[in-house]
């Protein structure tokens, strides 16, 4: 039934479990599906994200770079993504900027097209020039980048480039921010654990 969505769930994972973190060497493996509980909404679901306008160029970097074969299966599952953001961020405690500037592509989740308890995983966008602050939240997260230029700010320290292919890991709470370039950002992102997005701490 999705048949495209089942793919690039599967080419994510994979493609994430052959890489390790580079700052801690950890390597992780897909974790196994947690069937869904009860059903809940922690998404705003739309198909007009702002950001969404740089989804091409995105994708076509994306293709440039070493995850292309993740490029083309997230092209080739377009029709079926359903494109989010946190329900629980809004214009008391996020700016108009990220608002305007993110969405994510929710897979596996609760609320998702491939609905389970965990693992969550997901496709991310981040407009150019546009700063994801400082947030964290229980599950341990990983990211696998797709595009150049986005650089990465980990417990509040140094700021630093993160290169298409990069593996990523975040430790529970540990306290991660973005920051985009003069590109978009396109990053496949999961949750290890079953985690609530609406308690992110931003
Ligand atoms: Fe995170």
């Amino acid at each position: 039934m999705h048949g495209a969505l089942d793919e690039l769930v599967d080419r994510s994972w994979a493609a994430a479990a052959a890489r390790r973190d580079a700052r801690s060497g950890a390597v992780i493996a897909r974790p196994p599906t947690m069937p869904l509980r009860e059903p809940r909404q922690e998404s705003r679901f739309g198909n007009a994200f702002p950001v969404l306008e740089h989804f091409e160029r995105a994708l076509a970097l994306a293709r440039r770079h070493e995850l292309a074969d993740l490029a083309a299966a997230l092209e080739a599952a377009r029709g079926e993504l359903r494109w989010s953001q946190n329900a629980a961020y809004d214009e008391t405690n996020v700016d108009r900027a990220l608002l305007d500037g993110y969405a994510y592509a929710v897979l596996t989740a609760p609320d998702g097209p491939l609905p389970c308890e965990a693992p969550l995983c997901g496709y991310l966008m981040m407009a150019p020039d546009l700063l994801y602050r400082d947030h964290r939240h229980a599950p341990r997260e990983i990211y696998l980048v797709l595009t150049p230029g986005t650089r990465w700010c980990l417990d509040s320290g140094d700021w630093f480039e993160v290169t298409p292919g990069e593996l990523i890991v975040h430790e529970p709470w540990q306290m991660h921010a973005m920051r985009t370039g003069d590109q978009p950002l396109l990053a496949f992102a999961a949750w290890l654990e079953p985690g609530d997005r609406t308690a992110i701490r931003i």
